[in-house]
This record gives structure tokens, C-alpha cells and sequence, in this order.
């Protein structure tokens, strides 16, 4: 997989790019991801890549004319233009699936007050992190990255079932909780079921958690078509 980040500020990646399981899928050839400095595309000495919104009003707004130069130069047929904005389609891990499927994707991390509309003739996918407003797309563009790239195969270990069973996993429901030792710390016991190793009996705990948990905290996750149980309650 192929990942363009298309952004005023290039250096806020370094040490996100540069760590962790992003860093270990990059070196191992699971991905290739670059950084795009938009002000390489200005047309002017100055390196200017926003200007002030016809409409007037405060904050200054992303020129067409160097979004859509940089974004026609890095394309590739096929791939998706994924535009950060406040008013896209809320993200999810259903998309960070889709994505993770796709050869090519360009990032476009907006700043200021967003883009000249224009450039919205070229995004293939506009996305939201949330109902909040945000300085810029980088902190969400990061978030999607992240997402997709441990879902490629090969990068995370435990294979296709790391991920499958994590919340908004295959069930489309929240994560059971989960333990390590020791047995017992500050008489908080882990639950006997998960160390009487019975996989059957700790498959069924584990599914009336999530179900327990889900409910709870995201009833809309079990009307999406979350899962139910079947069989007996242990
Ligand atoms: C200050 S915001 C612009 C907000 C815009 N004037 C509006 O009211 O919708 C600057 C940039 O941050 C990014 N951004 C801010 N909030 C975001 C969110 N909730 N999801 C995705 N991107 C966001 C977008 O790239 C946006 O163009």
C-alpha cells in the first residue's frame, strides 16, 4: 500500500511516522508512506499556499490552485482523495477496513479556516473524526493511518484474529475485558473462568461481556446489527 499525506505542516509526522508498528510496517515493505509539503506547489516566492475567503470573515482559507496542482501530481488512477473535514461522513472501523484494501490513498490535512471548495472536485471520500472542531487535519489523518495500517496483513502479529476480535471487530461489538497476572492484586480477582482453561466456557464469557458492555455503553452498535448471544448464559 502506497499513502500520501498531502499537509502545510510535514514535520508534525515525523515522530508519528517514525515509531512503533508504523515504522516496523514501513521497514518491512507492508507500506510506503510519504509526506507531501503543499508549499511546494505555491506559485509564488512567499510559498503561499492559503489567502483570504471572498466571502469575507476571519481566518484565511487553502487556494484551489496549489491543492489541485499538488493532488493531480501525486494520483494514481484508482486510488481515493480523502478530504478531513468537520462535515464529512463520520469515520469508523468499517471504513478504516475499506481503506485498508486499497493500493493508493491521499490524505489532504486541511488548516486555517479549510479548503476553497473547488478542491472538492478532485476528494474521492470526506471524512469526520468527530463533531469537534480540530486546528488542523493532521491529528485525524494520523488516527486514520494508524488504523488502516494495522490491519494490513502481516503487520500486527496474531494474524487476521488480532484484530477480528477487538471492539468493531467481526461482531461489530465493544471488546470483552481482559486480564493478565497477577491472579489477584488489591483483592480485585480475575474472573476464575478465564484461568480454568475451558476455551469454550471463556468463548461464551467473553461473547455476554461484549454483549453486557455493548449494551451498556453503545446500544446504537447492537441496532447497527451488532451480534446477540446464543445458546446458554453461563
Ligand atoms: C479549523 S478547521 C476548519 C473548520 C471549518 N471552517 C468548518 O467550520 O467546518 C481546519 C481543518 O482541520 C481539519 N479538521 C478540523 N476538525 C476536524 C474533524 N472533526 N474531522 C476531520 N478533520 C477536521 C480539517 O482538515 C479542516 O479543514
Amino acid at each position: 500500500m502506497r499513502i500520501d499525506i498531502l499537509t502545510v505542516f510535514p514535520e508534525m509526522f515525523r515522530g508519528f511516522l517514525g515509531e512503533s508498528i508504523l515504522s516496523r510496517a514501513g521497514r518491512a515493505g507492508k507500506v510506503f508512506i510519504r509526506t507531501v509539503d503543499l508549499r511546494d506547489f505555491a506559485r509564488d516566492r512567499r510559498r503561499t499556499v492559503d489567502d483570504k475567503p471572498y466571502s469575507g470573515g476571519p481566518g484565511m482559507l487553502l487556494k484551489a490552485d496549489v491543492w489541485i496542482d499538488a493532488i493531480e501530481t501525486v494520483r494514481t488512477p484508482g486510488c481515493r482523495v480523502i478530504m478531513t473535514s468537520p462535515s464529512g461522513v463520520a469515520y469508523t472501523q468499517r471504513k478504516a477496513e475499506e481503506y485498508s484494501s486499497c493500493d493508493h490513498l491521499i490524505f489532504l490535512c486541511g488548516h486555517y479556516e479549510g479548503f476553497d471548495e473547488r478542491i472538492r472536485t478532485l476528494v474521492t471520500d470526506e471524512i469526520s473524526m468527530g463533531d469537534f472542531v480540530l486546528t488542523g487535519g493532521e491529528i485525524p489523518v494520523a488516527a486514520m493511518i494508524d488504523s488502516i495500517v494495522r490491519l494490513l496483513p502481516g503487520v500486527l502479529g496474531g494474524g487476521a484474529e488480532a484484530t477480528a476480535n477487538e471492539s468493531f471487530g467481526a461482531d461489530g461489538m465493544l471488546e470483552a475485558p481482559q486480564y493478565t497476572r497477577p491472579p489477584e492484586f488489591r483483592g480485585m480477582r480475575v474472573p476464575e473462568i478465564l484461568m480454568n482453561g475451558d476455551h469454550a466456557k471463556v468463548a461464551a464469557w467473553r461473547k455476554r461481556q461484549a454483549i453486557d458492555l455493548t449494551t451498556r455503553r453503545r446500544p446504537d452498535l447492537i441496532e447497527m446489527g451488532g451480534t446477540f448471544a446464543i445458546g446458554e448464559n453461563p
